[in-house]
C-alpha cells in the first residue's frame, strides 16, 4: 500500500517504516527534523522535511492509502513547563492533519497514543475500559486526540486505531533510541554503564511496589512495529479501536538496572532521589485486545532482550 508515516525519522517511527518497507509498502515519510535524525529514515522510503500542520501540501495528488501518525512532542516533564507546546504540536497538528486527509479523501490513520492518558490508575492491570484521567499536558493532549478519532468515525467515512504504548525500549538491526538529551530509563542507565554518567539516579523507592521502585510494562520496539503492520489490516471505515501495547508484565526499575548490569558487565552505580512528578507507581496493561483486535503477539517480552539490543546498538553507534 501507499502511506504516509510522520515522524518516520524518530525512534519508534524509523522502526515502524523499516518494518513497513520489509512488508512490501511504498512509504512517504513526514518529519520535521525536530527531534528525529534525516540518518534515521530508512533507505527505501521517501523523505519530505515538514509540519504535519502542512501535511496537505504533501499529501495532495500523493496517492495515500494510510496514514501512520506518530509526529508528536512526547516528553512528560516538558509537557508540564510548555503545555502551549503540547496543544500546538499534538492536538491542532493532528487536527490539521485530519483536516487534509479528509479534504483530499484519504480515510484511513493509525495514530500512536501513551499509556499516560490513564494518569494514575488505581487498577492493577489497566485495559481499554479503565477510566482515562491524564494527569500531564502530554497525557491530555493524546486523549483529546483519540476522542476527536471518535468524533471523526462517527461522523462518516473515516476510519482510526490509536495505538496506546506502554514503555517502548530495544533497538533493531540499526535503528535506536537517539535521544538528546536522553530522559529514558534504559538508554540513560547504558550512558552509566558506557562511563558517560557517574551514575543512575532511581527516582524514589517508597512506592508500594515489591522493591519499592516503579514498575512498568516495556515492550520491545520491534513488537511495537509489528502492530502497526497489522493494524493496516484492522481498520474499518466508520471505526475507532484503541488498543493498548504492552506485554501485561512488569519490571520495577531495580529489575531493569539489574538487566542493565547483567547484559553490560557493569557496576551501574545508582542513587535514590525523589519520585519524579507525576510518575505512577505501577503501570501494565492487559494485552488481550491487542491479541484478539490485531492478531499480535509480543515476540521479545523479555526485558533482557531489550536491554541487549539497545546495548547492542549504542556500542555500534560509539554513542
Ligand atoms: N526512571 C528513573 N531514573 C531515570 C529515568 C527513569 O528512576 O533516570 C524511572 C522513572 O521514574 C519511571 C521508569 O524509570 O518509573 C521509566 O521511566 P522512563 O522515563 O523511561 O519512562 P516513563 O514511564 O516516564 O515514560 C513512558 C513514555 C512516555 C509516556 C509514559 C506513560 O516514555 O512517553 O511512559 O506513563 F507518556
Amino acid at each position: 500500500m501507499r502511506l504516509l508515516v510522520t515522524g518516520g525519522a524518530g525512534y519508534i517511527g524509523s522502526v515502524v517504516v523499516a518494518r513497513l518497507l520489509e512488508e512490501g509498502h511504498d512509504v512517504t515519510v513526514l518529519d520535521d527534523l525536530s527531534k528525529g535524525h534525516r540518518d534515521a529514515v530508512p533507505a527505501g522510503a521517501r523523505f519530505i522535511q515538514g509540519r504535519i500542520h502542512d501535511a496537505a501540501l504533501v499529501i495532495e495528488g500523493a496517492g495515500f492509502e494510510v496514514v501512520v501518525h506518530l509526529a508528536a512532542s512526547s516528553l512528560v516533564g516538558e509537557s508540564v513547563e510548555h503545555p502551549a507546546k503540547y496543544e500546538e504540536n499534538n492536538v491542532l497538528g493532528t487536527a490539521r492533519l485530519c483536516n487534509a486527509m479528509q479534504t483530499l479523501g484519504v480515510n484511513k490513520i493509525i495514530v500512536s497514543s501513551t499509556a499516560a492518558v490513564y494518569g494514575v490508575p488505581d487498577v492493577a492491570i489497566i485495559t481499554e475500559e479503565t477510566e482515562t484521567a491524564p494527569v500531564n499536558p502530554y497525557g491530555s493532549s493524546k486523549l483529546t486526540i483519540d476522542n476527536d478519532l471518535a468524533l471523526r468515525t462517527q461522523a462518516g467515512e473515516f476510519a482510526a486505531i490509536s495505538l496506546r504504548y506502554f514503555n517502548v525500549a530495544g533497538a533493531y538491526g540499526s535503528f535506536g533510541e537517539r535521544h538528546r538529551p536522553e530522559t529514558h530509563l534504559i538508554p540513560t542507565a547504558l550512558e552509566v554503564a558506557m562511563g558517560q554518567r557517574a551514575s543512575l539516579t532511581i527516582f524514589g523507592d517508597d512506592f508500594p511496589t515489591p522493591d519499592g521502585t516503579c514498575v512498568r510494562d516495556y515492550i520491545h520496539v520491534l513488537d511495537i512495529a509489528n502492530a502497526h503492520v497489522l493494524a493496516m489490516a484492522a481498520l474499518e471505515i466508520g471505526q475507532h479501536d484503541i488498543v493498548n501495547l504492552g506485554n501485561g508484565s512488569g519490571f520495577s526499575v531495580q529489575g531493569v538496572v539489574e538487566a542493565v548490569r547483567n547484559v553490560t558487565g557493569h557496576s551501574v552505580p545508582t542513587e535514590i532521589g525523589p519520585r519524579r512528578a507525576g510518575d505512577p507507581g505501577v503501570l501494565v496493561t492487559s494485552n488481550e485486545r491487542a491479541r484478539a483486535h490485531l492478531g499480535w503477539i509480543p515476540e521479545h517480552p523479555d526485558v533482557t532482550t531489550m536491554v541487549d539490543d539497545a546495548w547492542r546498538f549504542v556500542q555500534e553507534r560509539g554513542a
